[in-house]
């Protein structure tokens, strides 16, 4: 046996060691049923004030699938182990938490563990929700135990071994969740604290824009918040520059996280399209103005100097000058831009129509290295925008063919980006196109 196997094998010996060890210490009891719980203790304050949080924390995004009810689950999360289901979170006492005490609730966020004692699975952003205070989670369990209690069994999950032993996930826990939560810096303001706080905890924007390791831990130090993945689309990074070719000033921020649209940058329009409708855009703007500073907090001195409070009418600007430069007709994918897509995204000759035209000279997924953003939005369009005021756009998986999108996507790439082309594009466009059919 060679020196490396040999290491192998007792690596793994010492692995699965670990996971039985662990696995015996770390045993959780039961937490008993209580019994139906009188939720007019909770006072109207604490309960709309929990409304707030569960925004904050994108509970009804995760917790309700296509088409039905609210909070009742059954929302499929594809991993390449298996699907993973999201539970019924009313107080249903069969098929919901209606059965959990507040206990048993403060355990499931800041540990992961449910009622009965399993472990959860990471799918379920705990190792952010940690971070909430005893305060915040109190007010979350009110709401959630003051509304209606509907019955709905959601989908079991169903993982292959060794994923399905969910005591496995002890040895996550060890290396990835720091349990508590988040104790506020005194070197710091209290805005930042808060933004801090919101960013950090329930708003679990590190679980989408941070990259992961193989062991589908969250990366830390400069990789923190630095571009991630969710669901296929990739999430730019929200630290330093990321690939925008202008930078996030804080005011960009605020709008964006508000409305959906920055003018400078574009609009939500994948996974994070539901985390403004749903999260952000119901928050005070004081929380949303603490957010964007301790965003801005990250950015180096350099990239915190430039001034981007002129740049209003930046976008029109840049989007002019990629008009100008080209002979409309001179390339298939300049031909098949006038005809399908000019009539809404020209800024200058294009009709103004209701919503809004991104401007996509400055769309950071046009900058991207990856094509796959764009390539989604042609396919699909933008069905469910972020507020409807930005107007939806129309999809072209059935008017365009795999050819056709790869010019387009060049002609996109060369004259609005001015970047490198991307490599592989027919290769992506297909594979995409096969992925998404399926949904
Ligand atoms: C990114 C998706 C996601 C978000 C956001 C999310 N959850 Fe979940 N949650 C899940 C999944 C998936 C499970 C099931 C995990 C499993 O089966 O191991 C779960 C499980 C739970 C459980 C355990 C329930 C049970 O019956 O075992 C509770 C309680 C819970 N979530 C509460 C919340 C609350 C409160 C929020 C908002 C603050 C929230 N979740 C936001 C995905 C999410
Ligand atoms: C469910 C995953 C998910 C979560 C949670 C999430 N984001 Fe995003 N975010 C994305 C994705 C994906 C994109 C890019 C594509 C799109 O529009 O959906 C994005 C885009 C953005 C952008 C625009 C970046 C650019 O350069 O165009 C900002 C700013 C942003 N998110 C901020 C946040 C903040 C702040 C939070 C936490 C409060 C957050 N996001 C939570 C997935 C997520
Ligand atoms: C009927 C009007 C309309 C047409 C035609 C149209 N779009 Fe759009 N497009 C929009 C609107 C509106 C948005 C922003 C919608 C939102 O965020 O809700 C948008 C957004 C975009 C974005 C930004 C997405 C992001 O994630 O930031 C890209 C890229 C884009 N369109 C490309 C195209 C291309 C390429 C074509 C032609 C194949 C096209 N559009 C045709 C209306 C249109």
């Amino acid at each position: 046996m060679s020196k490396a196997k040999k290491v192998m094998k007792w690596g793994s010996l010492a692995v699965l060691v670990a996971v039985v060890v662990g696995g015996i210490a770390s045993w959780n009891s039961e937490i008993a049923p209580i019994e139906k719980i009188d939720t007019s203790t909770f006072s109207p304050e604490l309960i709309a004030k929990g409304e707030k949080l569960a925004s904050v924390g994108d509970c009804a995004v995760c917790h309700t699938r296509p088409g039905g009810e609210r909070m009742t689950g059954g929302l499929a999360m594809e991993i390449p182990f298996g699907t993973i289901y999201s539970t019924n979170i009313t107080p249903d006492r069969e098929t919901g938490i209606g059965k959990w005490s507040y206990d048993a609730f403060e355990r499931a966020m800041r540990k992961g563990v449910d009622r009965e004692g399993h472990y959860l699975y990471p799918a379920f952003p705990y190792t952010a929700f940690t971070k909430t205070t005893d305060e915040d989670l109190k007010a979350l369990y009110a709401y959630l135990m003051s509304q209606p209690a509907v019955k709905y069994q959601p989908e079991e999950t169903s993982l292959m071994f060794p994923f399905n032993i969910r005591q496995g996930v002890v040895t996550w826990n060890w290396l990835f969740l720091e349990q508590g939560a988040m104790q506020p810096d005194p070197q710091q303001s209290a805005q930042w604290n808060r933004g801090a706080y919101l960013t950090e905890g329930l708003g679990h924007c590190s679980a989408c824009h941070s990259p992961r390791n193989i062991m589908y831990g969250e990366k830390g130090g400069a990789d923190h918040l630095a571009g991630g993945e969710a669901e296929g689309w990739s999430a730019p990074s929200l630290v330093a520059n990321g690939d925008s070719p202008i930078i996030w000033g804080h005011k960009d921020l605020v709008e964006f996280m508000s409305t959906g649209f920055s003018a400078n940058h574009g609009v939500a329009a994948g996974p994070m399209a539901p985390v403004i409708e749903e999260g952000l855009s119901q928050l005070p703007p004081e929380d949303i103005e603490a957010i964007a500073t301790y965003l801005m907090s990250f950015k180096t001195n350099e990239l915190k100097a430039i001034d981007t409070s002129n740049t209003t009418n930046l976008a029109a600007t840049m989007n002019a000058m990629a008009e100008a430069k080209v002979e409309p007709l001179s390339t298939e994918g300049a031909r098949l831009f006038s005809g399908a897509c000019m009539a809404c995204h020209a800024q200058e000759k294009g009709a103004k129509l209701y919503g809004q035209r991104p401007s996509l000279a400055l769309n950071t997924n046009l900058h991207s290295d990856s094509p796959d953003n764009v390539i989604r939005v042609m396919l699909d369009g933008i069905q469910k925008p972020a507020l409807d005021s930005l107007g939806y756009m129309p999809a072209f998986r059935h008017n365009l063919s795999d050819a056709q999108i790869v010019s387009l996507l060049a002609y996109l790439r060369q004259n609005y980006a001015e970047k490198p082309a991307w490599p592989d594009l027919e290769q992506r466009v297909k594979a995409l196109r096969a992925e998404t059919e399926k949904q």
